[in-house]
């Protein structure tokens, strides 16, 4: 099965990844791309543009010319996505969209849309991490009420928020397993005299050096053992292959509001 596949955005740092890991993927035929109009990029060839050599599809400023596209993928902005899914309802195309930061109502929008063409909304389409999430689920389970929960995390330099969505969406993770309210029972960071840690605390820790991509430990600690549960990003383009892994998914399921976890099969 051949998947005829779109990229939106072509020339951001995930667009170029995206090109790169849609021309590498034996079922993926790269049809085409979009950037804004006003842009350095309009006409130039998509390998070119991902540095892989030029593979004869150009960008393009209209998304008519994306008609033969079986799934656009969308890594842009609030703005730019919110558009692009108009698009796709009235040509009854399928979407993956990875671009982050929407609002309560603007999820809504695209659940709504969810109704007429199969999405799947992402924030993070790393196959490790979505696993992660799963993992620090199973642990919380299993030992989550007795053991001291502490999340770490560590990003580059330039990174503008603390702590990093994937930090506080593990958190969420395992507050709801537990039943405890995130808001009640979260401690970001520590200073002077702490006093004891209360037991049903869940602690967050944040470094920001260099150029760390990302790197996320959930730690269940009790006396005598603990366990860490760590996911590290070495390049963008393993948000890349999970969009990849998103599109083939999305490619063979009916209309409707996908996660990465459905992807994944790890939904009940
Ligand atoms: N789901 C995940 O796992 C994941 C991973 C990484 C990033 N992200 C998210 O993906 C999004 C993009 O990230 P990035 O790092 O690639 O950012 P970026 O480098 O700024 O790329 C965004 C691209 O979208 C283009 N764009 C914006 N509006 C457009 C429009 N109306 N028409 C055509 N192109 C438009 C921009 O074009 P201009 O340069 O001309 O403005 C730019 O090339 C962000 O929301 C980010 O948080 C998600």
């Amino acid at each position: 099965m051949t998947i005829n596949v779109a990229i939106l955005g072509c020339s951001g740092r995930m667009g170029r990844n995206l090109i790169q890991a849609a021309s590498e993927h034996k079922h993926i035929n790269l049809v085409g791309g979009n950037v804004r109009a006003s842009s350095s990029f309009v006409n130039f060839d998509l390998g070119e543009l991902a540095g892989i050599g030029a593979i004869g599809q150009k960008t393009s400023t209209d998304l008519n010319d994306l008609l033969a596209a079986d799934v656009l993928i969308d890594f842009t902005s609030i703005e730019s996505t919110l558009e692009n899914i108009k698009w796709c309802q009235q040509h009854k195309k399928a979407i993956v969209i990875g671009t982050t930061g929407f609002s309560a109502a603007q999820v809504e929008i695209i659940e709504q849309a969810g109704k007429n063409i199969p999405i799947v909304l992402a924030p993070n389409t790393s196959v490790g991490v979505n696993l992660l999430f799963k993992l620090v689920e199973i642990t919380a389970k299993a030992i989550g009420d007795y053991t001291d929960i502490e999340i770490f995390e560590a990003h580059h330099r330039f990174k503008k928020d603390a702590p990093s969505g994937t930090a506080m969406k593990i958190g969420e993770v395992i507050a709801d397993t537990l039943g405890r309210n995130l808001d009640e029972c979260a401690i970001y960071g520590r200073e002077g005299i702490t006093d004891e840690r209360k037991q049903d605390t869940i602690g967050f820790a944040t470094v920001r050096a260099g150029d760390i991509i990302g790197e996320h430990t959930a730690f269940f600690a009790d006396l005598g053992e603990r366990l860490e549960i760590t996911h590290k990003a070495s390049s963008r383009m393993t948000f890349a292959l999970g969009a990849m892994r998103a599109t083939t998914w999305l490619a063979k399921v009916k209309e409707g509001c996908y996660t990465m976890q459905d992807v994944l099969g790890l939904t009940e």
